[in-house]
């Protein structure tokens, strides 16, 4: 009996773990997004002076992946980024309905001023407007998740580590590795 109870609460872990919509928490952070998209987040009313083609679009994503890629991965979907949910608040899903459901305008605000205190930075005076507004049309078209692969940085990163475990014998699955606390 105990045990099984003990098993169903590992398999409800795991399957809040897996499923994007149940982090913990659930109700304090849509509080908190409530807050933000309706009264902390600026810009609603701004518009998008940047045209919505392919070529904007294109651009919006050389930057993105510029800039952006170390926390958001080349997908905006932290894809590849190892730290992504460790951070506190964790390093938001730009697909995510959270993330979508803000204007253009609100977009753009985000990324001039940032969000303090967490650590999403703000760009005023390092990007160009229209750079910045070219980020949010590629925000509305991001590609599948994972289908841009890992930034180039952690890549190498993950290969290291790889070649540690490989030399150390140790046979230890991803996923199980301790958060880690050195900086690099
Ligand atoms: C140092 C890491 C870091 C970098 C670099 C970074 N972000 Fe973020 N970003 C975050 C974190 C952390 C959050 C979650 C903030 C929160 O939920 O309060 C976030 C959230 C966001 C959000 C969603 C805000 C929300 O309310 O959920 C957008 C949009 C965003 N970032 C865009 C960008 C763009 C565009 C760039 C590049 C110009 C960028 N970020 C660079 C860490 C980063």
């Amino acid at each position: 009996m105990k045990l099984s109870a003990i098993s169903s609460g590992l398999i409800l872990v795991v399957s809040l773990a897996g499923c994007k919509a149940g982090k913990p928490g659930g109700l304090e952070r849509s509080v908190i997004t409530g807050i933000k998209h309706e009264v902390t987040i600026g810009g609603k009313d701004w518009k998008n002076p940047v045209a919505d083609t392919e070529e904007a679009q294109k651009e919006g994503a050389e930057h993105f992946q510029h800039h952006c890629q170390i926390c958001h991965g080349l997908d905006g979907q932290n894809s590849g980024v190892p730290f992504a949910l460790k951070m506190s608040p964790p390093v938001a899903d730009l697909a995510s309905k959270d993330v979508q459901e803000y204007s253009d305008g609100q977009l753009k605000w985000i990324i001039e001023n940032g969000i303090g205190p967490s650590g999403m930075p703000g760009w005023k005076g390092i990007l160009e407007d229209d750079e910045m507004w070219k980020m949010v049309r590629y925000i509305r078209h991001l590609p599948a998740k994972g289908s841009l692969g890992t930034p180039a940085v952690f890549k190498e990163e993950a290969e290291q580590h790889e070649e540690m475990e490989h030399e150390h014998g140790a046979p230890q699955k991803k996923d199980e590795a301790k958060p880690h606390t050195h900086s690099h």
